[in-house]
Order: structure tokens, then C-alpha cells, then sequence
């Protein structure tokens, strides 16, 4: 059994990438694995201002904000998942927002290695490399932090509410989950 955990970064309850995410939980916790989510679009977390005062108060960043949920949950996951709707070509800013704030894992010395992860996205996708930031982001991001990088889900084709049930996604992503060992 692994500790999973889906960092979501849309505002939109419910809206693709929300959706994406619970057929990924489907598919995890139907393989007997713990799943929790941080709904970074939802939360609020300030932006980091590079005080550099990381796990120097007894909470990963100084600042109290809703980081102070996702850092245990990000210490303690085997597998995290970024959930997310392309916007403006990367993740949304609240979620970078939280992402930045991994940052204080690497100030405060706290080892993250061995973690695996996923990317989940989607968006419109217009253009043919409409997805190449997120997706170098993300390697960039697992690369740094010494993860094992298991897959990625790029679904075109949803841009309004309720239009990942038109494409594959779902069934894609709830398959990902059920892959998970
Ligand atoms: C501010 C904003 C920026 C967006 N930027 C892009 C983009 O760069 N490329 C794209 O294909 N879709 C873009 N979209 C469309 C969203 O990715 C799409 O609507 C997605 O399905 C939203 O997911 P959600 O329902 O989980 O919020 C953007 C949407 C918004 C609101």
C-alpha cells in the first residue's frame, strides 16, 4: 500500500483536472492504496518570499497558510501527483505558488528523495506544443528533487466544464491509478 498524494491546481471544483483526479483516486484506491488530495487552486497559500526562515518555527514555511496542510502530506507520500489545467501554458499560479514552496524542504535540509511521481493535464491544446512548458516544468521539477517520474496524461480538447467526459482522459487516468504498485 502507498501513501499517494494529488495536488490539484484548478479553482474550478469539479471542473476536468478536479475530475481527472478522483478517476486517478478511483483507480489507486481500487488497488488498495491511501490517497489525499491538496487542492492548491482552492487553498490559500502565499507566495514565498525567499526569507529563507524554512523549519526555523517548527513549520516548514513561516508564513500561516494553507502550506502548513500540504507539507506533512508531501513528506509522508510515496507517490505525488500533479493534477492540473494548462493555464497560460504552465500550472496555474496558485499551484506554482505551492510548488515554489517545496523550496523549503531544500532550505531546511529535509530529504524528499525516492518519491515517484505523475502529471495529469489538460487543457485546450490548440497548438501542437501547447503542453512543452508544463511538461519540462514537471521533469525539471522531479528531476531536481531526485523523484521516479511513472507517466504523464496530456488530454487535448478541454477547455469548458464537463468536457474531459467527451475525450479518453478519464479512462486513461483512472487506469494510471490502478498501475500504482
Ligand atoms: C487563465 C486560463 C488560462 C488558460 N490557458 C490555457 C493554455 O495556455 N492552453 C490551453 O490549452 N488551455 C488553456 N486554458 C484552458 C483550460 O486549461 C481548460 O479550460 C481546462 O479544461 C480547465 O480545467 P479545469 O476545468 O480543471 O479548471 C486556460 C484557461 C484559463 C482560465
Amino acid at each position: 500500500m502507498k501513501e499517494i498524494l494529488i495536488i490539484t491546481g484548478s479553482p474550478r471544483k469539479g471542473g476536468n483536472s478536479d475530475r481527472m483526479a478522483w478517476a486517478f483516486a478511483e483507480g489507486a484506491r481500487e488497488k488498495g492504496h491511501a490517497v489525499s488530495f491538496f487542492e492548491a487552486g482552492k487553498k490559500e497559500v502565499l507566495a514565498c518570499i525567499g526569507c529563507n526562515t524554512c523549519f526555523t518555527k517548527g513549520q516548514a514555511c513561516s508564513f500561516d497558510d494553507d502550506f502548513r496542510e500540504m507539507a506533512p502530506l508531501l513528506e509522508k507520500a510515496d507517490v505525488v501527483v500533479f493534477c492540473t489545467p494548462l493555464y497560460y501554458y504552465s500550472f496555474p499560479g496558485k499551484m506554482k505558488t505551492a510548488l515554489d514552496k517545496i523550496y523549503a524542504f531544500l532550505v531546511g535540509k529535509r530529504d524528499l528523495r525516492g518519491k515517484e511521481c505523475l502529471l495529469l493535464a489538460c487543457g485546450y491544446g490548440h497548438r501542437e506544443n501547447e503542453f512543452d512548458a508544463l511538461s519540462l516544468l514537471y521533469d525539471l521539477i522531479w528531476q531536481g528533487l531526485g523523484w521516479k517520474d511513472l507517466g504523464r496524461l496530456l488530454v487535448r480538447k478541454a477547455l469548458r466544464l464537463g468536457d474531459i467526459e467527451k475525450t479518453d482522459g478519464l479512462v486513461k487516468a483512472k487506469e494510471m491509478g490502478r498501475r500504482i504498485s
